[in-house]
């Protein structure tokens, strides 16, 4: 009923009398910090009860470790027993790994399960894993009792560079990805680059894309030490340099206003084109994956309008498979199929879509605080098609 009345309400609001002006009572505001604190330590999942993580003043609360199956039958008994044997009341709760547990349905089960176990305002919930598990975690948090303290033991290369590292939390909607959520803190954002070696050669590619994403748009430095150590990525030392390196070039990015078009658009980088293909993949390439396609086509776009050269583009092609990334566009997606689903860009603007592109490695188009390019059309048709050639 509700429906049917919706459905035949005008689409519209219909101009008929001038509009009165409502004249203000009152306002509060009220500010929260918003404050994460990023910790690197190696070797910190074996003895994590063995720091001083928790407040003494919430010492005695119940908490709880939320996690996945498969990051569980590495790590989810480590991290319980070290808390517990440091006198923690903690419990451990798992979840199906993937996706699909970013859901309604996924967020009420864990609700019950830790109303149920007497959640008091001191409580505090740990997500130990990738995007997902944080994503879940960071959304039960913010509104279990209106918001208790969230900490990330963050495990996957997705997680430790991109995923923790925001206040943006979420869970699915039936219509859609990241639908339902909100920005809130982790307290804490706890990364041990030991655990990334049990990750999958697949995952831990798809998380340094957005490695790659910062050092193609910030640091040419980073940009040699990426393409010197490909071949040496299961080292733990190469892992957590990665991991320090991309944190240091994305938080500044991070603390500035994000009406900032330097804040705005760098992390963005690629990431137009990127959903496009990653929607219309079915989400069969993971989103790094996507992103390492974006960025290619975002270089090709770049040396069309003679930003930059050839030898920037190449470079954004060499990197990306230097860590087995995809760089073209699947042969199931034809052109005109993201050239229209651009049109959906939280960036398309004026009836273009808008982008930051390379100027060279390392270093992005701007001009004053600009960093937004208009794309036209067929420069974005052009520089798709021409990507799809190098397959
Ligand atoms: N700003 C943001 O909030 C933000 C940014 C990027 C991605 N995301 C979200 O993050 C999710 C993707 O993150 P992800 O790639 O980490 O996915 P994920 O959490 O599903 O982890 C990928 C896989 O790796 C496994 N895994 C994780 N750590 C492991 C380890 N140390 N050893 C062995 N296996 C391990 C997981 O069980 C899972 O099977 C998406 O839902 C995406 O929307 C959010």
């Amino acid at each position: 009923m509700l429906v049917r009345e919706l459905e035949n309400r005008p689409l519209a609001r219909q101009k008929t009398t001038p509009r009165r002006t409502i004249s203000r009572f009152s306002s509060f505001d009220r500010a929260r910090d918003m404050v994460s604190d990023i910790y690197v330590e190696r070797g910190l999942v074996k003895k994590i009860g063995e720091y001083d993580i928790i407040p003494e003043k919430k010492s005695d609360s119940p908490h709880f470790l939320l996690t996945d199956s498969r990051v569980n039958s590495f790590y989810g008994d480590v991290v319980l027993n070290s808390f517990q044997n440091a006198g923690y009341n903690i419990k451990k709760i798992v979840v199906p790994e993937g996706e699909q547990s970013k859901s309604i349905d996924t967020y009420n089960e864990v609700a019950d399960i830790m109303f149920s176990n007497r959640i008091d305002k001191n409580t505090i919930l740990f997500s130990l894993g990738g995007g997902v598990v944080n994503n879940l975690a960071g959304v039960l948090a913010s509104t279990l009792y209106r918001g208790i303290e969230l900490m990330h033991i963050s495990t996957s290369s997705m997680s430790q560079v991109d995923a923790a590292l925001d206040f943006k939390q979420a869970i699915n909607s039936r219509m859609g990805k990241n639908l339902i959520g909100s920005y809130y803190p982790a307290s804490k954002i706890l990364i041990d680059p030991e655990v990334l070696v049990t990750l999958t050669s697949r995952h831990l590619y798809d998380g340094i894309a957005e490695s790659i994403k910062h050092a193609l748009t910030q640091s040419r430095d980073f940009f040699e030490y990426l393409k010197a150590n490909a071949n040496d990525i299961k080292n733990v030392d190469v892992l957590e340099e990665i991991v320090r390196k991309t944190i240091s070039l994305k938080v500044p990015l991070l603390r500035g206003d994000v009406r900032d078009d330097f804040n705005e658009m760098l992390p963005q980088y690629g990431h137009s084109v990127a959903h496009a293909v990653e929607h219309l993949s079915a989400y069969e390439l993971y989103h790094g994956e996507a992103v390492a396609v974006g960025i290619c086509i975002s270089a090709e776009i770049s040396r069309l309008l003679g930003l930059c050269d050839e030898e920037t583009v190449s470079a954004h092609y060499e990197l990306c498979k230097l860590y087995k990334l995809p760089v073209t566009v699947p042969e199931n997606i034809g052109t005109e199929d993201i050239v229209a689903k651009i049109r959906y860009d939280k960036h398309y603007l004026k009836g273009l879509p808008h982008m930051a592109l390379p100027v060279d490695v390392g270093e992005m188009w701007h001009h004053h605080n600009i960093y937004s390019v208009p794309v036209e059309y067929d420069i974005l048709s052009e520089a798709i098609k021409i990507n799809k050639s190098k397959t």
